[in-house]
């Protein structure tokens, strides 16, 4: 009497799925990231393009009146008001917030300034305070606080941009 061992595949076959039915098998087996689909998903959209016409809050990512200069392009360079209600939590260590395409991050007193865009698949990368470093959420990719690639999928760093405190740690400057 012949005995036969089938496979996994080899069984679902038989049983008449397809290969589209076995890939929807893995995914709901395997957790939703092995398939997910990239995105351009930004949980924290930097501003609504302002108002117009008031004039004199400069910048071009945010809508904060804290925020003055260029906050895009290759000649970034604007201050941010610490404190303003928008951006005062930065005062606080281990806090972090957004202007434009860039994240702020207190990290010990330390004022840091990189680029938020994963350089995976540009997603929006946040601040991990417990660990000191940086994380996007859509494939897992941590950064190192001088931009450097801590984890990949991530292949590339992230940009780093000058700061600086002035007006007795009231306003921080950030430029490229
Ligand atoms: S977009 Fe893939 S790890 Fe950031």
């Amino acid at each position: 009497m012949e005995q036969t061992q089938l496979s996994r595949g080899q069984f679902l076959r038989q049983l008449g799925l397809s290969s589209g039915a076995l890939m929807a098998f893995y995914c709901m087996g395997t957790g939703l990231t092995a398939c997910s689909s990239s995105g351009s998903d930004d949980p924290t959209p930097s501003g609504t393009g302002g108002t117009g016409g008031t004039g004199g809050t400069g910048g071009t990512g945010g809508t904060s009146s804290a925020i003055k200069g260029t906050t895009s392009g290759t000649g970034i360079d604007f201050t941010i008001d610490l404190t303003h209600a928008d951006y005062n939590k930065l005062k606080t260590n281990g806090e972090f917030n957004y202007v434009a395409n860039i994240i702020i991050v207190n990290s010990g007193g330390a004022y840091v300034a990189l680029s938020k865009v994963c350089t995976h698949e540009g997603s929006t990368v946040a601040y991990r305070s417990a660990t000191n470093d940086l994380k996007c959420p859509n494939h897992g990719s941590e950064f190192n606080l001088d931009g450097s690639v801590k984890l990949s999928p991530a292949a590339n760093s992230l940009t780093v941009y000058k700061t600086e405190i002035q007006n007795s740690g009231n306003t921080l400057r950030v430029s490229a």
